[in-house]
Order: C-alpha cells, then sequence, then structure tokens
C-alpha cells in the first residue's frame, strides 16, 4: 500500500498510477503565486420543480389541489360521507370568491348529520409532527343554515392527530383561519373538512401549512430543506427550471408575472413533469405557483445568493412540441424580461418595483443575471437570444445574460451555439452534462485549452450518471474530480450548479438529484457533500498546480485530480484532491513559499469503504466528511490520500 514508482510525467492537476514502489507522487503549488479571481458565486444551486421539489416539497403546503383548480378538480379530494349521514359534496364553478380561481366545494350537511365532507390526500400523505403547531385556512361562505367546520388530522388509520373548529360563517366569502396542534408524528396523515349541518358551506383555497416554515413566513418553505441549501452556503440559485421554463408547449411555460400575488389568482398549470417519464407517470402533478417569483428572489436573500433566473426565450421544449414564438411577435417576452429586471431592481416609483414593493419587499434584490432559455438549440434559438441580447443590453448593460449551449456536452449542435454565441459576444454560456463516471474522469481537462476570451462558462446542469443512477460515492467523486477541473479554470468557468437538487423519493420522476426526502426526512447525498465541500472551501484566487507522477496507462482514466486555491482572507491554502483509485496515494506537496514549519492543517475527507455506497435514511451519514485537526511539516510534507476519496487541506501558517 502507499508505496508508487515514480516515473517523470507532468500534468495539469491529474495523474493516472501504476502501482510500483518508491518514491511518492508530488503535487507543486505555486502558493506566493495566486493566479485567476475565483468569483464568489462560483458555486450555486439549480432549483426546478421536477420530483415533486416544489409542490410537495421545498413549497411546504400540506394540502394538493387547495383551489380545486386541476383538471380533474377532485384530484386530491375524497368525499367523507358516513353511512347514516344525511348531506351531499359537490364541486361547482358558476360563482367562485375569484374568477382567476373558479372550482369551488359545496358541502350540504342535513339535522342530526355527523358530519358530510372531505378528505385531502396531501402529497404522498401529509408529514407533521408531534406537538408541532399547522394553521389552516380556507375561503368561506355559508349559503344556507348554521354550518360548522370541523378541521381534523388524522394518521392511516383514521386515528385523530389533532383538531379545530370553525364556525360563524358569513353570507359572503370570506377568509378564515385556525390552528391545529398535531399529537403525533406521522408521514402520511391526512386532512378531513367537515361540515356540521344544518347548513350548506361553500370552501375553497383550503390549506395547511406548518407555522414552522423556513424564518417562520406564512406562504413559506419547508424549513429542514432550505437549512441544507443554506448550509451548502451556495452562491447562486438558478431558478425555476429547467424544461419547465420552456413547457412541453407554449401554454405550458413558465411565466413569471403569474407567480406573484394573491395566492388564488396565480393560475395552476400542468407540471411538465407529470407526463414526461411513461414509467415514471405523475397524473397528480401540477404547478400552484405558491412558490413564485418573489419566493425565490426572498429565498436567494436568505442564503445570500445571486438570484440567476431563467425566461422562456419563446421556445416550447424542442425534446417535446419545439413550438416557436414568431421572430416578429417576440415582443411580450422581451417586455417580461424588461420588467423582471425592473421587478428586481428598479426603485419602488417604477411599475414594477412599485408592484414589488407592493408585495412587502420596497428593496431592491439586486439581480445580476438572467437566462434567456434553458436547453435550447439551433438556429432558431441563436435568433431568439440576439433579440433578448439587443433589447436587454440596451437598457440594461448591467445585466450578466446566460445563453443556452443545448442539451448536449459537444458534438455538432454543442459546436454551431458556441460558434454563434461567441460572434454575439454572450456574457455566460450554460453548459450541461449528464453523463458516466468516466465522462467525467476524462473530461477534467476540458477546459484547459478554452479559449480564455469571450464568453464564459456557466456549467449549469451536471451529474454523473452510473448505471442504476445511484447518488452513490463513485458518483459523487467523478463531480469532484470535474469540479477541480472547474477550480483550476475559473477565469473560464464561472458558475457551476449540479441538477436537480430535490427529489422526493415517493414521487420522482428523474434521478440522480443532489437532496432526496420524504414528508418529514431530508438525506444529504455523497453527491451534496461534493458540492458542499467545494463551496465552503472555495478560496478567491487559483493556485497554480502541477502534479507529477507514473506515465499513463494506456486506455485507462486518470485516476488523481487536483486543485488548488487561496483564502486571502485567513492565509489559508486550501488543497482539494479526489483519488479515483483503490490504492493510497502517498504524495509529497510542496507549497514553494516559505512558511514556517509545524503549522495546523485542518483535514477534510470524504470516502466510504467501496464505491457503492450511498446514505439512506436508515443510514445517512455512510458517505458523509470527517473533519480532522492534523499537523504538517510545511512548506513541504508527504500526506497519503486514501483509496476512493475527496480530501481537502486548508493548510494555514501560524501567524
Ligand atoms: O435537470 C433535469 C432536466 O435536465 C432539466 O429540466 C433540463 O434542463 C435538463 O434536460
Amino acid at each position: 500500500m502507499r508505496k508508487q514508482l515514480l516515473i517523470p510525467f507532468l500534468a495539469l492537476g491529474a495523474v493516472q498510477f501504476v502501482a510500483a514502489e518508491e518514491p511518492a507522487l508530488h503535487i507543486t503549488i505555486q502558493a506566493d503565486q495566486p493566479g485567476s479571481k475565483i468569483n464568489p458565486a462560483m458555486w450555486g444551486v439549480f432549483f426546478e420543480d421536477i420530483n415533486f421539489g416544489a409542490d410537495g416539497g421545498l413549497y411546504a403546503e400540506l394540502v394538493k389541489n387547495r383551489g380545486f383548480e386541476f383538471p380533474d378538480p377532485w384530484m386530491g379530494w375524497s368525499k367523507v360521507i358516513p353511512t347514516n349521514a344525511v348531506g351531499s359534496v359537490e364541486i361547482l364553478d358558476y360563482d367562485p370568491f375569484d374568477a382567476a380561481n373558479p372550482h369551488y366545494l359545496r358541502v350540504r350537511a342535513g339535522f342530526f348529520s355527523a358530519g358530510v365532507g372531505v378528505a385531502n390526500e396531501g402529497f404522498r400523505g401529509m408529514g407533521v409532527r408531534e406537538h408541532a403547531t399547522y394553521r389552516f385556512s380556507v375561503q368561506a361562505r355559508a349559503i344556507a343554515g348554521k354550518p360548522a367546520l370541523r378541521i381534523e388530522l388524522a394518521d392511516t388509520s383514521g386515528r385523530a392527530l389533532g383538531s379545530a373548529r370553525l364556525g360563524g360563517f358569513s353570507f359572503r366569502w370570506k377568509q378564515y383561519a385556525t390552528e391545529l396542534r398535531s399529537r403525533a408524528t406521522e408521514a402520511r396523515a391526512h386532512l378531513n373538512l367537515i361540515v356540521e349541518g344544518p347548513g350548506t358551506l361553500e370552501l375553497d383555497m383550503a390549506s395547511l401549512f406548518p407555522v414552522d416554515t423556513w424564518k417562520r413566513r406564512p406562504n413559506g418553505l419547508r424549513a429542514d430543506l432550505v437549512q441544507m441549501l443554506a448550509n451548502l452556503q451556495p452562491g447562486f440559485v438558478r431558478f425555476p427550471g429547467g424544461c419547465i421554463v420552456e413547457g412541453r408547449d407554449l401554454t405550458n411555460r413558465y411565466r413569471w408575472k403569474n407567480t406573484l400575488g394573491e395566492l388564488a389568482d396565480r393560475r395552476t398549470i400542468m407540471n411538465r413533469w407529470n407526463t414526461e417519464f411513461k414509467d415514471r407517470p405523475a397524473p397528480d402533478y401540477y404547478q400552484s405557483f405558491g412558490l413564485g417569483f418573489l419566493e425565490y428572489f426572498e429565498l436567494c436573500e436568505d442564503l445570500g445568493a445571486e438570484p440567476l433566473p431563467v425566461l422562456n426565450c419563446g421556445m416550447a421544449c424542442q425534446f417535446n412540441s419545439g413550438q416557436l414564438v414568431p421572430l416578429e411577435e417576440l415582443d411580450p417576452y422581451l417586455q417580461d424580461a424588461l420588467d423582471l429586471i425592473e421587478f428586481a431592481n428598479g426603485p419602488v416609483n417604477s411599475e414594477w418595483g412599485g408592484k414589488r414593493a407592493a408585495l412587502g419587499h420596497p428593496a431592491p434584490f439586486g439581480l445580476k443575471f438572467l437566462g434567456i432559455g434553458n436547453e435550447q438549440w439551433g438556429a432558431q434559438y441563436i435568433e431568439r437570444y440576439a433579440k433578448f441580447a439587443t433589447a436587454l443590453k440596451a437598457k440594461h448593460p448591467e445585466i450578466q445574460l446566460v445563453a443556452a449551449a443545448g442539451p448536449d456536452s459537444e458534438g455538432e449542435r454543442f459546436d454551431y451555439l458556441w460558434s454563434k454565441l461567441r460572434e454575439l459576444n454572450a456574457d455566460l454560456v450554460d453548459e450541461h452534462f449528464y453523463r458516466p463516471p468516466a465522462w467525467f474522469l476524462n473530461n477534467v481537462g476540458r477546459y484547459d485549452h478554452y479559449p480564455r476570451t469571450g464568453p464564459k462558462v456557466f456549467a449549469g446542469e451536471y451529474a454523473a450518471h452510473v448505471p442504476d443512477r445511484a447518488n452513490s460515492l463513485e458518483s459523487a467523486l467523478a463531480e469532484a474530480a470535474m469540479m477541480t477541473g472547474f477550480e483550476r479554470n475559473a477565469d473560464v468557468v464561472r458558475m457551476a450548479s449540479y441538477a436537480p437538487l430535490f427529489g422526493h423519493v415517493d414521487a420522482w420522476q428523474w434521478r440522480p438529484n443532489l437532496i432526496w426526502f420524504d414528508n418529514l426526512r431530508v438525506i444529504a447525498t455523497p453527491d451534496y457533500y461534493v458540492q458542499q465541500l467545494f463551496s465552503r472551501n472555495r478560496g478567491d484566487a487559483v493556485l497554480p498546480l502541477a502534479v507529477s507522477g507514473p506515465a499513463p496507462v494506456q486506455g485507462q482514466p486518470p485516476r488523481l485530480f487536483a486543485s488548488a486555491a487561496l483564502d486571502q482572507k485567513t492565509g489559508e491554502i486550501i488543497l482539494k484532491v479526489v483519488n479515483a483509485g483503490t490504492d493510497w496515494i502517498e504524495t509529497a506537496v510542496h507549497l514553494n513559499r516559505a512558511l514556517p514549519a509545524r503549522p495546523w492543517a485542518t483535514e477534510i475527507v470524504l470516502t466510504a469503504d467501496n464505491l457503492k455506497a450511498e446514505n439512506s435514511f436508515a443510514d445517512p451519514d455512510r458517505v458523509s466528511p470527517k473533519t480532522t485537526r492534523i499537523s504538517l511539516s510545511l512548506p513541504d510534507f508527504t500526506y497519503p490520500f486514501a483509496p476512493i476519496s475527496l480530501t481537502v487541506l486548508r493548510l494555514k501558517a501560524p501567524n
């Protein structure tokens, strides 16, 4: 173990091993020559409502189809009419409280009735916690008699977990609210709304939220899931997608203006992932837009992350309908983009800045980036991107535009887009790669030879896909290796984000995902820890680094990858090394800088006993970073990099 034969071979951050004897591999860091600045917003997250990421996930609403606006207005709801009860339950649409939300429920409960009503199943159940408080709200009016409403949380066996009562209903539509406490923890609770008669009650926008949302905001987000994002310390949040921005067709595209203000006015539409994969159908997947653009901007603000909204560019998903807005009819789309910039940054006396203020956020959000389309390709995209760029740069040269490089990591479509976007002098080009681990390991040097001038790279979506699409140590290390390449080329790769971000274990359409959750719990994957280690050990400037080692073995991917950065605030040298091989690698590290001997270092290692290792609810920490304080003899020391590991060393000389 640990001993390697050194055949002189120099590479930029990547080397391959042949097992042999002495001496060790060498990593030489020019610690006194900080190079390119690393973008403070380099490592971010990409959020999309896929896998029940928003409705049923981050958005803490527990009631599915609260406004009865799914095409089947009964979806998520069932009637509760006990055998001896007298009454009826129906859904109507002729006299709603809000024309934008036309369907509502009418419940008639007769004399001597135990109660008649409905039950909502939630998103694969409702997660409720013992002693936690939940806020129920509803639009209601009594159109006959003096009905009361019993609101009841129940477990799968029907046992009541908590209840509340509302009464004294007006004959006009009005919002009512109350709170319930749960006496037990239950992942698959449901909500009963039972009308006690005699009387007839109409209900709409029936909603149940935990009081303990993130920052206890009404209409808020699931605190545990936001905490997972906060723990990543992301530099940016790209939102709201992904393919969801494009839509299967243009009627199904994401329209940010429809996601503001009154919840009932945010018209529900089908989530495009509802029907995307035949083997993972999600017929009950819709977008309520309760998590809308204001909430996204607030989330970015909470996380200290740059907002990076993506807008539809007049093209529906080219994998689906590929519908196009004719160039001469693109103005409303351009206007949406201009208005979004004003909504985010405009003064309160501007039209859209005023709307932001009226929604409770007078301070601007400091928007700096805007994505134009998602995974578009072809001349049709370039023509539309050019129109956006002309219109937006004329008014807002300060906004960096993110252009699409399509869905491919290379090839004709990719090359065409890059050549055109270079001609158009795009700010950032969004590359996506969902590829096997070997592709990642073979492409760590991808950016070493990219031109240093012209558009920069935004690695906006990537994930290593192992054959069973697991989130294993293997996928995580492949991504980590690639990220050392991003970091070494931080002058070219300005931003990067893994994709997708969230997956509900009972309701996913796509995997792997960075974070898995159910109605109560959350799992950080090995891939999550890789993102976290890079983000929290970013550094401000790249330190030039060379690895010398044995000559590569023909046909095999490299096994060791490294990058280094300087944290200018603390003076620490941050070395990141991926050992993708199964042997220890004893390495001599040279910092090329005079430093006093015997300083301390922080060592953070992410590894496991085998590449297939994953985290699970049963074993959430199986692959998780271990931090140790160690003593090293700087500026030259030897260090054994563990098999199948990512190691971060923070090296600091004593002051
Ligand atoms: O991340 C999942 C999907 O992958 C995104 O919506 C899309 O951009 C890509 O095809």
